[in-house]
């Protein structure tokens, strides 16, 4: 076989078009497919916005990104892409439309042209089982925005040559992504950890009192992830999340790959995210990631008048953390811990501050202060980092709303970000780390996947600064880990939110997770 040289890429949506922006900048002789002009125009113009956001930034010249988005041929001629060593559909994802697709392009290339899917959803093995060369169908999974992010999923099935696996390897490092090779399973690796977090905090946001502004802030402060949850739901398409759910709760048949009544209701409503201008918010128009308000959006914040002092329940740095917290907001606490509080002590009209810790709620301290149960709330301060600070309100249902402004004031007047939420096991990022490191971990035990490439592939797929693996490593102790699974898994019912056995046994014998996982492979 020869070297790629000429790639085709069929279907222009947001995909297909930044695929085409990725060959083309490696100098690749490009030919770009559509059904009809106004989608041929619509895939152009993508092309030529994202090149001309690198001239604002001056990463390119403006004659350099008028060359490439020259040097691509787009196309009507679906036969033009005979010429092509390479053709990629991202062609909506049904079946039957990718079916119909191969069988005319077998009629069209040469034998020995490859054949690629971008499918997020379908088998790649069902489609190469279609087409008259299932040796030469492989997936090359792509990740959105195609043109940033670093990580392609190399998707071999069983019938795929490994000539194929190692040619397509090569094509995507000379375009300057990592591939990971992976097997053909639902959700491959990163969708079925990602879309199954994304799943699991709409329900959050559905099921509980934190905002959506709350669940985001939460995840990018808290947890330094690029984007919040609700806010990739809308880059990826709720349409796309959606059909990533049905096939592995088709797959798995657990419940805890049920998609989320909230999102299958939006899908249906036609709130698709930025394509549709409108998702979990609202964007300035269709295609735009400019969010602007709209109902939901949160009033300005009025601070209320401070206390002078809070009796503040805890011990441990996070203790000592909320300790300072309140010290630059102008507040001095009198602290006690959790064994000696007294509610007895409490003096009147002092707020009770409780330092919550992953499995510890503010209930435990609320219930013991009889007629004075509204005074109590929980926080959970995270400790800075480069994007902030994080503290989550745990607010229990009888603590007052002026002490959950208070609690607000506090944490704003010391510049740190406050999200409200209920008083549950790990708060909101706990809440949602838990289960994602959980399935990381049961994913690479279960010998699909090396902790190297699952932690490479969320790095590099989603822009996460850490892997799972090396996150349970370096910042997580497996036993509170594995409490904080207990308490939710107790909460959803979901057998699949209880620990995985590799992460007990860590808790248990005190040995690193990593070394657990790498001994296991
Ligand atoms: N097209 C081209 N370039 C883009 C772009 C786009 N749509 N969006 C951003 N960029 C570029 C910018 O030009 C900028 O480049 P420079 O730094 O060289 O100037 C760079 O990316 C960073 O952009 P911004 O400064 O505007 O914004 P940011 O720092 O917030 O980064 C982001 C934006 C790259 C999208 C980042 O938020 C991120 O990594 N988010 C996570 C995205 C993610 O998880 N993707 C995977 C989704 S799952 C999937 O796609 C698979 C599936 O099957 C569903």
């Amino acid at each position: 076989m020869g070297a790629i040289n000429t790639v085709g890429v069929v279907g222009l949506g947001t995909m297909g078009a930044g695929i085409v922006e990725v060959f083309a900048k490696q100098g690749l002789a490009t030919i770009a497919v559509e059904i009809d002009q106004s989608a041929l125009d619509r895939g152009r113009a993508i092309v030529t916005s994202s090149t001309q956001r690198a001239v604002d930034r001056g990463r390119m010249s403006e004659q350099d990104a008028k060359d490439l988005v020259d040097s691509i041929s787009f196309t009507l001629e679906f036969s033009d892409l005979a010429a092509a060593d390479l053709v990629i559909e991202a062609v909506p994802e049904r079946m039957s439309i990718k079916k119909d697709l191969f069988s005319r392009l077998d009629a069209v290339c040469p034998p020995e042209t490859i054949f690629a899917t971008n499918t997020s959803s379908l088998s790649v093995t069902d489609i190469a089982a279609t087409t008259s060369r299932p040796d030469r169908l492989i997936g090359m999974h792509f990740f959105n925005p195609a043109p940033v992010m670093k990580l392609v999923e190399v998707v071999r099935t069983v019938l795929t040559a490994q000539e194929v696996v190692s040619r397509i390897s090569e094509l995507a490092r000379a375009c300057g992504k990592s591939p990971v090779v992976v097997g053909d399973r639902a959700g491959f690796v990163v969708n079925t950890l990602l879309v199954s977090y994304l799943n699991d905090a709409v329900n959050v946001f559905d099921q509980s009192r934190v905002s959506r502004e709350g669940i985001d802030t939460a995840m990018t402060v808290g947890a330094l992830l690029p984007m919040g949850p609700l806010a990739l739901c809308d880059l990826i398409g709720l349409d796309v999340c959606l059909e990533i759910m049905d096939v592995l709760f088709a797959q798995s048949r657990d419940q805890v790959h049920a998609p989320a009544p909230l999102m299958r209701e939006m899908v249906s409503a036609g709130l698709l995210g930025r394509k549709s201008g409108r998702g979990f918010f609202t964007y300035e128009k269709p295609g735009s990631g400019r969010v602007i308000p709209d109902e939901l959006t949160p009033a300005d914040f009025e601070p209320v008048t401070l206390p002078r002092q809070v009796y503040l329940v805890g011990d441990g740095m996070q203790c000592e953390e909320l300790v300072k917290l309140c010290a630059q907001a102008g507040v001095s606490s009198h602290v006690v811990s959790y064994d000696q509080f007294d509610p007895g002590q409490v003096p009147e009209g002092v707020p009770v501050l409780v330092s919550v810790k992953p499995v510890q709620r503010a209930i435990d301290i609320a219930t013991q202060m009889g007629p004075r149960i509204d005074e109590v709330i929980g926080l959970h301060v995270l400790f800075p980092n480069q994007k902030g600070q994080l503290v989550e309100i745990a607010a229990t249902p009888f603590s007052s709303d002026r002490l959950v402004r208070i609690s607000q004031s506090i944490a704003l007047g010391a510049s740190a970000s406050p999200v409200i939420c209920d008083d549950d096991s790990g708060q909101v990022v706990g809440r949602l780390l838990s289960p994602y490191l959980n399935d990381a971990v049961r994913m690479v035990a279960s010998g699909y996947v090396s902790a190297d490439d699952v932690d490479t592939a969320m790095m590099l797929g989603c822009g996460y600064p850490r892997g799972p693996i090396a996150f349970l490593a370096n910042f997580s102790t497996p036993d509170t880990i594995c409490d904080v699974l207990e308490q939710i898994s107790r909460k959803t019912q979901l057998s699949r939110h209880l620990p995985v056995s590799a992460l007990t046994d860590a808790a248990i014998y005190g040995v690193g997770i990593d070394q657990l996982l790498t001994e296991s492979s």
